[in-house]
């Protein structure tokens, strides 16, 4: 039996890889616009960097994780997200000593093991920006409006920005247990996920799909309303730089975010097209983490993007790929024996000059050549056979309109190049 690829993962390649380096452009033109700095950290990390980032009560670090023990005995885990890491990396490098504000962004694979359906993969990719080192609503403002950038520029408007504020750690301890008396009352309705949630992690339990909790869910206490006058302040003022920003949004009370270290700001681009694989990216101030690590007390706020999920929208979307089937680069066909050697040479005279060149790697009939240049859809065809060798000249054929001129070899460049 053939070997497949491993359920939940998926090769990119063809168009699809083109609609990919196009994204990788727009992370790279609007992270380069904002001034953040690339930042790349290894696929994997020592499990405790999870357990302790994320938190032990989240289902990423309770069921999700690619964990094992490699030969030397360490317990190792694939990356599911790159929050903790690049908090990791400011820690061990204290990249905060040499400039108190670190703007990173990152892209990459990632690791979950969840149920594959649409939209949800085993190894998937995210583009992430982190804004660390305030803790004022401009820097809130700065990460959202860089995300609302990219999915923008990358042609996509069939998305929503939804935001609330989990407070203070204080605020949510009180509505924690608010919360927590309240689903006790309801216990017997709730479903059974949110049922073992529900002391563990009650305000994840806010944000359960399942139809009867959200029924009991429309009377239950919200965080806004248990908000203190700093949190407060602190969502109005981010509200009101979106405002004057012009990006429209959302505020949803029951938006909580699956990981341990948020507070204050969390948002949510969220989307319609895609099921009920609904988020496209998310994030939020994650002041704690840095304590939860063991780095001091350092504000924080950043979010990320599934690609895969940007991908999927786009398509969705429709959105017109300009240039995608655009005809590019030339088709350099030798004819006969005699001529395979000048044409690898004139090949990579094109090449060292960036043009985009194809040659026939199986010694095929002039007819056959043909064939595959329309295939591999090129701009030109150049053909060298016996009669052009003799008068070291090029027939050079535009494919789009179909004209066709003989040329001198040395001036091949002066017409693909035009
Ligand atoms: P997250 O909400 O877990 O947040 O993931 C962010 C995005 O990654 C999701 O909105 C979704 O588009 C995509 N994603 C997550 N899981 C999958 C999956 N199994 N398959 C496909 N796409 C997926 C974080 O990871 C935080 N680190 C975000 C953040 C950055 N917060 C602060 N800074």
């Amino acid at each position: 039996m053939s070997i497949q690829a491993v359920r939940g993962t998926k090769d990119i390649s063809g168009e699809e890889m083109r609609k990919w380096h196009r994204a990788e452009q727009v992370f790279r033109d609007v992270t380069a616009a904002f001034s953040y700095q690339e930042y790349r950290t290894p696929m994997f990390e020592h499990t405790e960097l999870f357990k302790r980032g994320v938190g032990q009560d989240t289902d990423i670090v309770g069921k999700e994780m690619y964990t094992f023990e490699d030969r030397g005995g360490d317990s190792l885990t694939l990356r599911p997200e790159m929050t903790a890491p690049i908090v990791r990396a400011c820690i061990e490098h204290s990249l905060l000593h040499h400039n108190p504000i670190q703007r990173l962004w990152y892209a990459g694979p990632q690791f979950r093991y969840e149920r594959p359906q649409k939209g949800r993969y085993r190894q998937f990719h995210q583009f992430g920006a982190e804004c660390i080192g305030s803790p004022h609503p401009e820097a809130d403002a700065e990460i959202i409006l860089l995300g609302y950038e990219v999915l923008r520029q990358f042609g996509l408007t069939d998305f929503t920005l939804e935001i609330n504020s989990l407070g203070s750690a204080d605020v949510r301890n009180a509505y924690r247990s608010a919360l927590i008396a309240f689903l006790e009352e309801h216990k017997a309705q709730l479903s059974e996920d949110s049922q073992k949630r529900m002391y563990a992690n009650p305000l994840r339990v806010l944000d359960s799909k399942d139809e009867r909790d959200r029924a009991i869910l429309q009377s239950a206490p919200l965080l806004g309303d248990h908000l203190d006058e700093d949190s407060r302040a602190h969502m109005q003022a981010v509200l009101a730089l979106l405002d004057v920003a012009g990006v429209p949004y959302k505020v949803n009370p029951y938006l909580v975010r699956g990981l341990d270290y948020y507070n204050h700001i969390v948002f949510e681009f969220t989307t319609e097209a895609l099921g009920t694989q609904n988020a496209v990216g998310g994030g939020g101030r994650y002041d704690p983490l840095f304590s939860m690590l063991g780095g001091g007390q350092h504000p924080a706020v950043g979010f990320s993007i599934g690609i895969e999920r940007m991908m999927l929208l786009h398509d969705a979307q429709n959105v017109d790929e300009q240039g995608a089937d655009e005809p590019r680069g030339v088709y350099l066909s030798a004819i006969g024996e005699e001529a395979r050697l000048p044409v690898q040479m004139i090949a990579l005279r094109l090449r060292r000059k960036g043009v985009h060149v194809v040659t026939d790697l199986l010694r095929r009939s002039v007819k056959a050549q043909m064939k595959d240049a329309n295939r591999e859809n090129v701009a030109f065809t150049i053909m060298i056979g016996e009669s052009e060798l003799a008068t070291q000249t090029a027939v050079v054929k535009n494919m789009v309109t179909g004209e066709q001129v003989t040329v001198d070899q040395t001036a091949i460049e002066s017409v693909v190049l035009s």
